[in-house]
């Protein structure tokens, strides 16, 4: 392929230029589309061209809202940003049946943040050990102007624990630290202390009198917060009993219930079922943590982890039924942040948190940990009554009719004529051809 080497360094118009002229059968029409997604409003425009590197324009997510979201008793309606089809709706069907059945809890279950220091030694560990406790106080001297700002709004660093992994792998130890970043996601403040943290190390190790010549050889080989997050984390639960799940006549209550505590068992202890289940859920909390501003790779990467945190990966949700009651709940890690990032620089993030009353991080990790646990409660309320197909398809329906530009006469036939009959794809082409005739 062609490379451009000084690409970076060429003007928006020329990085296009040389991208449509490189790849495209048509530059004309390639440019006309690019620019057809440019904001008209030049300032919105620049805002978002640098949020990133040679940006071209913006690529589209809609972004929607699932209302009547009873959490601890207050009234939120959720935004969500999400290109997929249904999950919207079933966000929003799952709120208005749990608000009509005392709506959703939600405890932040806690709130450490994690970030290591990892480096190599060569020498005893006990020497190590003593050199640690004689020398932890440094830490946090060091990093005093970095905490200032943050131990003021009831934040900082909570512990350092020096850790030695030679076990698994030769001279390798950790300086593992423990943060409390309050409404911040705090990826630059923890990265900030770390990175001061290893200077101090090198520092002082290397004046350190108990070290000989080659013990002082340490390599810091990096520093960098975790995104496994194990103990920042939030329960979602609902709960009501058995004869209340009474909202699909196809199926009696109890056996909805038993059905349903037998899917989550699955996902207990498959991870083929889990896996998918556990998308289920990200469907929702994605949605919500893009449509606020916060790092969904940060939150995937770190569910996942907790997911298989017992050797083997599970469910996140999990139900029982106990006593005539039905429980659902959902214990998922996420580290979020209201403050700083984008939450003050992207108008539709500010938009979003202020239609959620500007929540605290703790606020929105609820709020997020209930969405997953709503879509999941809708993912397996179909799959154990009418399969997923029948609503699933019928959003899509909108996507097919587009795809072959229905007007709107004949989306409202489609529609119809599809209301009670099992959609697919063909099926709604095949229609949509025979109207057309
Ligand atoms: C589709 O995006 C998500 C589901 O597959 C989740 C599930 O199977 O539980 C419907």
């Amino acid at each position: 392929m062609l490379q451009n080497k000084g690409f970076s360094k060429l003007t928006k118009e020329e990085k296009i230029n040389w991208i449509t002229s490189t790849y495209f059968s048509n530059p004309e029409e390639a440019e006309k589309l690019v620019k057809q997604y440019w904001n008209s409003n030049s300032q919105l425009q620049k805002l978002h061209d640098e949020f990133i590197e040679n940006t071209l324009t913006n690529f589209y997510l809609p972004l929607g809202v699932a209302p009547n979201f009873v959490i601890n008793d207050k009234i939120y309606t959720v935004p969500m940003a999400i290109e997929e089809s249904s999950v919207v709706a079933a966000a929003s069907k799952s709120a208005k049946f749990w608000a009509a059945r005392g709506g959703f809890k939600a405890t932040v279950l806690g709130t450490e943040k994690i970030g290591q220091v990892h480096f190599s030694y060569s020498g005893s560990f006990e020497k190590l050990e003593a050199f640690f406790k004689k020398k932890k106080s440094s830490f946090y001297e060091d990093t005093s102007s970095i905490t200032k700002n943050m131990e003021k709004r009831g934040g900082g660093i909570l512990d350092i624990q020096l850790v030695n992994k030679t076990d698994k792998l030769e001279d390798y130890y950790q300086l593992h630290a423990t943060f409390n970043t309050k409404d911040s996601m705090g990826a630059n403040f923890i990265n900030s202390c770390l990175e001061q943290f290893a200077k101090t190390l090198e520092r002082e190790v290397n004046s350190y009198e108990g070290f000989s010549e080659n013990e002082k050889k340490i390599q810091i080989i990096m520093c960098i917060l975790s995104n496994f997050v194990p103990n920042c984390v939030v329960r979602a639960e609902v709960s009501c009993k058995v004869e209340e799940l009474n909202e699909d006549t196809e199926i009696s209550p109890t056996e909805f219930a038993e059905k349903f505590v037998k899917a989550v068992q699955i996902a207990e202890i498959e991870p083929y079922r889990a896996v998918t289940h556990n998308k289920g859920i990200m469907n929702g909390i994605d949605a919500v943590v893009l449509a606020t501003g916060n790092d969904f790779r940060a939150v995937e990467a770190g569910a996942h982890a907790y997911a298989s945190r017992n050797g083997s990966y599970s469910s996140l949700s999990h139900a029982s039924i106990e006593n005539g009651v039905f429980k659902f709940w959902l214990d998922i890690p996420l580290a979020l942040g209201t403050v700083g990032g984008l939450t003050s620089l992207h108008p539709l993030v500010k938009f979003s948190l202020e239609m959620l009353g500007k929540p605290s991080a703790e606020e929105l990790m609820k709020i997020v940990a209930v969405t997953g646990l709503a879509q999941n409660f809708a993912a397996l309320r179909s799959l154990t009554t009418t399969g997923i197909q029948k609503g699933h398809m019928k959003m899509h329906i909108h996507n097919i009719l587009n795809q072959f530009q229905a007007t709107k006469e004949e989306k409202e036939k489609v529609i119809a004529y599809f209301n009670d009959t099992t959609v697919s794809h063909s099926l709604v082409v095949d229609y949509l051809e025979q109207i057309r005739k």
